[in-house]
């Protein structure tokens, strides 16, 4: 399977759709990434207002909408753990209507692959009207969000066209990852110091380039395990958990198959219900934390009868596991496990003859509230 790699960035070249393309760019753009925003030592370039307006900060809040959103809720831990920061995820069309009592001095990131969302606007309106700093990170120099926000960084990836996000959301971790990473250094914090952000990247975009490389075999499990199902489940705790929402939502926005992401724990709550004899549970197990826990879901989805595939990284990997992912730092676990998800989502949607890019219904940026 060879691909010209002189495709320009708004052709399809040999791809049958923009997403297998998009999917396929992810390695080349966490290296650009790395290009961009590190110096030859690893260190991050980040604008030094930009950091010392961060620095103030004692409280950060996310705001997004969709794949976005997903990208922020895996964020948060990176932020937390690397530069002590602690950080608010929202919905920014639910944050608009119910505001929550905000920290002294907070600070905004917007989060916006188009940079043009609607909901995402209302709440930097007012951001600005209140007079506190924001960022944008987004794909389209010069896009709405951009121009209103204080600060901007891009993310890179490259014109993005298949609706279905997939490069943007990897673009904005691996982003949010190395500001995270700056701030933990103008802190002096030592987790900062001791993550070793460009090594984390390499590793990142080898273990994508080694899931895109078999991309036929995903063809296959998406065959067997989602050939003709109306609903399907991800389940993963901790880093995992994010992870399970942006998995189900890629599902769910080109196949049409109803999919839903669920905390692990949350199975015995209620959820478990839903298993049937055949209902295609696929389990995300790369926190070594709470990696024991997830596999007694599995088991105990599989005495209901569901048909399990596991998506596990190597370090809490065992034989049986379908899918197994190159071993990164767990705060990066994200970037290679919704790989397979892409590519679950990719062939599901492509088997059942729909048409990859355009779902229906949906459009690539809303700009209506
Ligand atoms: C639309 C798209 C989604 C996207 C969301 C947020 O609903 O269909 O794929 O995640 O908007 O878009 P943004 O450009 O703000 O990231």
């Amino acid at each position: 399977y060879h691909v010209d790699m002189s495709v320009s960035d708004t052709e399809k070249g040999p791809y049958p759709f923009y997403m297998l393309k998009e999917i396929n760019e992810q390695p080349t753009v966490m290296r650009r990434l790395a290009q961009t925003y590190l110096d030859e030592k690893g260190q991050p370039q980040i604008a030094p207002e930009l950091l010392a307006a961060l620095k103030q900060a004692d409280r950060l809040y996310i705001l997004a909408a969709g794949t976005s959103y997903h990208a922020g809720l895996v964020a948060k831990s990176m932020f937390e753990k690397l530069a002590q920061l602690p950080t608010e995820v929202s919905l920014a069309s639910e944050f608009g209507y119910n505001t929550p009592l905000l920290a002294k001095k907070p600070f905004f990131l917007f989060l916006s692959q188009s940079g043009e969302t609607a909901d995402s606007r209302q709440v930097l309106v007012k951001v600005k009207q209140w007079g506190y700093p924001s960022l944008t990170m987004t794909n389209v120099p010069g896009s709405t969000l951009s121009r209103e926000a204080t600060y901007t960084l891009l993310l890179k990836a490259g014109p993005e066209i298949a609706v279905a996000s997939t490069k943007a959301y990897t673009a904005q971790i691996a982003l949010q990852a190395i500001l995270a990473k700056a701030l933990g250094e103008t802190r002096q914090l030592v987790t900062a110091q001791k993550f070793d952000i460009r090594k984390q990247l390499g590793l990142v975009a080898n273990g994508m380039q080694t899931l895109i490389d078999e991309h036929h075999r995903f063809d296959q499990l998406a065959k067997t395990y989602l050939g003709t199902t109306s609903n399907a489940f991800y389940i993963g705790r901790g880093y995992d958990y994010p992870v399970s929402l942006e998995a189900a939502l890629k599902l769910k926005e080109i196949s049409y198959v109803q999919a839903e992401g669920f905390a692990g724990a949350e199975l015995k709550h209620g959820t478990i219900s839903l298993i049937e004899k055949g209902t295609p549970v696929i389990a995300i197990i790369t926190d070594k934390r709470v990696a024991s826990h997830t596999r007694s879901n599995v088991q105990e989805v599989r005495a209901r009868g569901a048909h399990v595939l596991t998506i596990a990284m190597h370090a809490v990997a065992q034989q049986s596991d379908q899918v197994v992912l190159a071993d990164v730092n767990p705060l990066l676990s994200a970037l290679l496990s919704v790989v397979p998800a892409q590519l679950l989502a990719y062939y599901t949607s492509l088997n059942r003859g729909y048409d990859v890019d355009k779902p229906r219904n949906l459009a690539k940026a809303v700009t209506v509230e």
